[in-house]
């Protein structure tokens, strides 16, 4: 049994942008299955302390970051949590990274350094009667916690960090003059621990201060090693290599059961999925058509490829295909996309974010598309695998490693789960909308790839053991 406060700057049900909040909200269950105990530590932004019932008070840090604050327990569903209630870095209006202007908070990196203050003064004093064996930390939020410890503790007892990487991309980068204001040590600026080209890194930290570091797929854990995919830090990996590996995610298979959702009419086979498709193409306003009803639910960055389905789209809309598309982000790709949709009949499109939709979008579809330029892992990919949603993946990062492209030898032996592209460029897109179109038209095989994506294991339970072995792995050094 180890004893692990996770650190993570956003957590499913209270809080979440992307991946890492479905990822930092269900491993900790898994890993209480496994006898592991875990506690949560997250900011106390406005949106988590209104839904946090009468939490206890902890502890309280005075002059904390330019302001009071409290140390706060809580139980959430079945997440242990300790909440930093800092309400002057964390009270705000706008979403959690960004101020109403779009751009980031100018605090964010105190912001993100007060949390990670938090978890080595918790793993150094505990949180009441209960002290960490580990630190997990997720992402840059997490990248100082090393340096704290490291402050406040000293080596014969300093408590062990692992550090995983959900994406690469966000360094949490600050200029020099903030040494003091995020309480470092001048002395560690140096390119052995944080300083990156002449700035302040708190990815760099992390990746240097931890025991081990992993990502969440194993190719990705291999292309971060490389300049087209470690975003400058592919040497620093490089150098600790040895410490480096990759766990895939898994998803939430409760949350995520076709034959319990209650968001759509449930289903256990493939057949079960029309009503929902019919439901599905109503509400996105669109007509019956013989091809493949495909859907996209992303965050719209240059990331996630969105780009080259506007330049594809016609190789699926000329067979008949149709895409019902739900997303924001950028506001570019967004206007574009809402023009296409007006010229195109087998094209709608929904900006926003809207978890139900995204449960009933997963149900009526015949395939999920994910054309990431990289992707550390993804999860939408796992939903339509186990919704009998074909996915239609980038060959990248953890779209590689779980799903199984409809090779002729893969479709021979009866064990491909979907269509994979690469290069990944709109023209290789264009080609696998061609694939997958006459997949879906020769009726056994495709029920064949639906029937096999839904057996594919995509819960936690494997990956929730790989984390307990690491962590065991650690603490044995
Ligand atoms: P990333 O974390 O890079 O955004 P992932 O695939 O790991 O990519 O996770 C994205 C998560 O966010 C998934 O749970 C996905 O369903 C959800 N999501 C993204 N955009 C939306 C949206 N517009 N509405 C509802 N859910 C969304
Ligand atoms: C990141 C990655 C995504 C991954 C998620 C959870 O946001 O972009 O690929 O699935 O983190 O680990």
């Amino acid at each position: 049994m180890t004893r692990v406060l996770s650190v993570a700057s956003e957590c499913v049900p209270l809080v979440k942008t992307g991946g890492l909040a479905d990822v930092a909200g269900a491993l900790p269950g898994a890993l209480a299955a496994l006898g592991d105990d875990v506690k949560t530590l997250l900011p106390g932004y406005r949106a988590v302390m209104n839904k946090v019932k009468k939490p206890r008070v902890v502890s309280k840090f005075e002059n904390f970051f330019g302001g009071n604050a409290r140390l706060l327990a809580a139980k959430v569903t079945n997440l242990d949590l300790l909440i930093l209630d800092a309400p002057h870095l964390y009270d705000r209006d706008g979403s959690i990274y960004l101020g109403p202007d779009g751009n980031d908070w100018p605090d964010n990196p105190e912001r993100f350094a007060a949390l990670s203050y938090a978890a080595a003064v918790v793993a150094e004093e505990g949180a009441g009667k209960w002290r960490p064996d580990i630190v997990h930390g997720h992402d840059w939020q997490a990248g100082f916690v090393p340096e704290y410890l490291q402050k406040l503790q000293d080596k014969t007892t300093k408590t062990p960090f692992v550090f995983t990487i959900h994406n690469v991309a966000f360094h949490g980068n600050t200029s020099a003059d903030r040494l003091a204001s995020l309480r470092l040590s001048d002395w560690r600026f140096n390119a052995d621990h944080f300083e990156f080209w002449g700035q302040i890194s708190a990815l760099k930290a992390g990746l240097t201060g931890a025991d081990r570091i992993n990502t969440v797929s194993e190719t990705y854990a291999e292309e971060l090693m490389t300049p087209q995919f470690g975003m400058g830090m592919e040497g620093v990996l490089r150098a600790r290599a040895s410490d480096l590996s990759g766990i895939v995610n898994g998803i939430d298979t409760d949350v995520w059961n076709p034959a319990t959702d209650p968001e759509i009419k449930a289903f256990k086979t493939p057949k079960g999925k029309s009503p929902n498709k019919t439901a599905l193409r109503k509400e996105f306003g669109l007509d019956k058509a013989p091809g493949p009803l495909c859907v996209l639910i992303s965050r719209l960055t240059h990331q996630k490829g969105i780009d080259l389905i506007l330049d594809a789209l016609p190789a699926l809309l000329h067979r008949g295909g149709q895409l019902a598309l739900l997303g924001s982000g950028d506001t570019q790709l967004e206007v574009a996309l809402l023009e296409r949709a007006a010229q195109e009949p087998n094209l709608a499109v929904k900006i926003g974010y809207d978890e139900a939709l995204s449960h009933r979008m997963m149900a009526g579809g015949d395939a999920v598309l994910v054309p990431s330029r990289f992707e550390p892992c993804g999860l939408t990919q796992l939903y339509g695998l186990r919704y009998g949603t074909v996915p239609l993946v980038a060959l990248t990062g953890g779209l590689s490693d779980t799903v199984i492209n409809a090779s002729p030898a893969a479709l021979t032996q009866g064990v491909a789960t979907g269509v994979q592209f690469n290069p990944i460029t709109a023209d290789a897109l264009a080609n696998a909308f061609i694939r997958l179109s006459d997949l879906y038209a020769a009726a056994e095989t495709w029920e064949k790839l639906q029937k096999n994506a839904m057996k594919q294991p995509v819960g936690w339970e494997t990956s929730a053991a790989a984390y307990s072995a690491l962590y065991e792995s650690v603490l044995k050094d």
